[in-house]
């Protein structure tokens, strides 16, 4: 979503933000704008709609310009349409402000404020935040003081970044919404940012604030960076760490897309977290783990996650006979959830900040029970605010649509399944891993297959995705993939269900990827004839040898499930990743950045 790159210190205040922001680009954006402190203590906004490299045309020389201080923002549009005016930062009085967030009391505020004569440039709810602090600060109040007594009026989840332009200070305030400063000591840069990745390079320490610090990044003092409760007085939370990301991660190497290289990533992700869990230092993580005595999981996700979320329940249901309760995120914390006292949450999340998966952390948090995350993020809000964590050690993950942390989020609930006892020896489980490493080799090495299937289907009007038993979770996000990537519609449906109501949509122009195991084999390929004799397509993933797969296909991509027991969903998941990459490719669509979408979904 929104993304946020602050500095202040050395020159180059305007490149080094206008770089950050670029490196944000991944989490999906609409608009782009910065603003900066020439010396004389003015203060010069630049913002443009679409891409930041429209934003880089209309800037010119001008960010060769020695600025002592600027904030950036890419804009993902919340209220209002998308347009220059609504674009970040806004500004009055010398103030200048960017946010990553909602203000959902934005209309009561806005109102009040238009009653007493306050003119809005924008329909934002960001500007209301700016409105409510210069109309303070225009009475005399302090720029702190205004800050944190009107950041305590806002309702909703939102970071702010603000620019004085008297001092050339920034000031940083978040509440449920991701916030990150940095500090290079030698360079005497202070940084802020919504995301760690953007001051890699440029800031070697970072620090995490809670809810409700307030940050200052001030030239003035000798720390560049101090933190401050809501009442003045110093503050000390927050979580200082190393900065230890590097950028090389973010090259595309020679694949045309970051989620083609992220497809191509997984089997070496897979035998190192083997390595690390197995063998390594998250062995003593999951000794941890294993204390822990649930009577049940509550497990909250969205989207991929989510259907991460269900393997997993599948895995601790059937090794651990412990019962599972999975929920959508945005649903179980409006839902009034029973909570018993031996429960435990357990998260699941890429980023560590969906905005709805923290609601529900917080919830179980209130509901008095331990939390657990299956995370990606190291440092995130959700690492931060959960009990224990188990790291999914994907790397980061630059294309939207989530490939490889499904993967890597499915196989740490298999650890986490394995740490609480399920009977199956460490050697076992350890090969099973690096067998399927080898596997999602063997079916890269046959993407072409895929390619063809996909350039023969790419045109059909509608897609049912289906599977039974274990493959359901996979079906489900086999068709979120493809309608995310290659826009076309798509549905996950378990193979027995179809008939209840969707058969009434299948004709000649629909497709049926069914997704089968050997498990309950028979019955899946029963559901198959079942399209088949209503003149739908049918795509079968399946069993390589299995003659009756064949049959029924139309079009067949053969899958060695031999030895891969609970992790066949995994594998098979692999074959709709291409499949659904291919498909885009034939159907022409920005695979990395899809429309509408956000990589890392900060709001409700
Ligand atoms: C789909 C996708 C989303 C995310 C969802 C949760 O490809 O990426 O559905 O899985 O927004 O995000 P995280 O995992 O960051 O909590």
């Amino acid at each position: 979503m929104c993304g946020i790159v602050g500095h202040l210190g050395s020159s180059h205040s305007i490149d080094l933000v206008l770089e950050g922001l670029k490196r944000l680009e991944y989490r999906g954006y609409d608009s782009a704008g910065i603003s900066f402190n020439k010396q004389s203590g003015a203060l010069e906004i630049y913002k443009k709609q679409g891409k930041l490299s429209n934003l880089v045309d209309f800037l010119g020389d001008i960010k060769e310009f020695n600025a002592l201080s600027c904030i950036g923002h890419t804009r993902w549009a919340t209220h209002g349409e998308v347009s220059d005016a609504n674009s970040h930062p806004h500004t009055d009085g010398g103030i200048s402000i960017v946010h990553n967030g909602i203000i959902e009391n934005a209309e009561d505020l806005r109102t009040e404020l238009v009653a007493h004569g306050y003119k809005f440039q924008s329909q934002t709810d960001s500007e209301v935040f700016l409105a409510l602090l210069s109309t303070t600060v225009a009475k005399g109040t302090p720029l702190q003081e205004a800050i944190t007594s009107n950041f305590s009026k806002l309702d909703g989840n939102s970071a702010f970044v603000i620019l004085d332009s008297k001092t050339s200070d920034i000031w940083a305030i978040k509440k449920g919404a991701p916030l990150v400063c940095g500090l290079h000591e030698v360079n005497s840069d202070a940084l802020v940012s919504s995301d760690p990745y953007a001051l890699v390079g440029f800031a070697d320490k970072l620090y995490f604030p809670q809810d409700n610090v307030l940050c200052h990044l001030s030239a003035g003092n000798k720390n560049l960076i101090n933190f401050y409760e809501m009442d003045g007085t110093k503050s000390d939370r927050y979580m200082s760490k190393k900065q230890e990301m590097s950028l090389e991660v973010s090259d595309k190497g020679s694949f045309d897309h970051f989620m083609l290289k992220e497809i191509y990533e997984q089997p070496g992700l897979i035998r190192a977290l083997t390595k690390y869990y197995f063998d390594g230092e998250g062995q003593e993580t999951l000794n941890n783990i294993s204390k822990l005595k649930p009577g049940r999981f509550l497990i909250n996700a969205c989207g991929t996650a989510n259907y991460a979320g269900l393997v997993v329940k599948d895995y601790i249901e059937k090794f651990n006979k412990i019962p599972c309760q999975v929920d959508l995120a945005s649903e179980f914390r409006y839902r009034n959830p029973l909570i018993l006292k031996d429960d435990i949450g357990l998260f699941v999340s890429q980023s560590g900040e969906t905005a709805d998966t923290l609601a529900a952390q917080n919830l179980c948090k209130q509901g008095g029970i331990k939390t657990l995350s299956i995370v990606n993020v190291e440092g995130s809000t959700l690492y931060r605010d959960c009990d224990y964590n188990l790291l999914i050690r994907a790397g980061i993950e630059i294309g939207v649509a989530s490939t490889k942390a499904f993967t890597q989020q499915a196989l740490t609930g298999r650890l986490l399944s394995h740490a609480l006892g399920d009977g199956v020896d460490k050697k076992s489980l350890k090969d099973k891993f690096n067998l399927l490493a080898t596997r999602i080799d063997e079916l890269l090495s046959r993407a072409e297959e895929l390619k063809s299937i996909a350039e023969s289907i790419h045109h059909f009007k509608g897609f049912f995705y289906t599977g039974r038993g274990a493959l359901y979770p996979v079906a489900l996000e086999g068709a979120l993939k493809l309608k995310e990537i290659a826009y076309v519609h798509a549905e996950g449906y378990a193979s027995g269900e179809l008939k209840h109501g969707p058969i009434a949509l299948i004709d000649e122009e629909m497709v049926n990827v069914a997704l089968v195991a050997p498990e309950l084999l028979d019955k899946t390929i029963s559901n198959v004839e079942e399209i088949k004799a209503r003149k739908g397509n049918i795509v079968v993933i399946g069993p390589q040898n299995d003659a009756n797969s064949k049959r029924v296909a139309d079009y067949f991509f053969g899958l060695n499930y031999e030895g891969l027991g609970e992790l066949s969903a995994v594998y098979c998941n692999v074959a709709n990743q291409i499949l659904a990459y291919y498909m885009a490719r034939f159907k022409g669509t920005d695979i990395d950045k899809p429309r509408n979408l956000a990589k890392s979904v900060t709001v409700e």
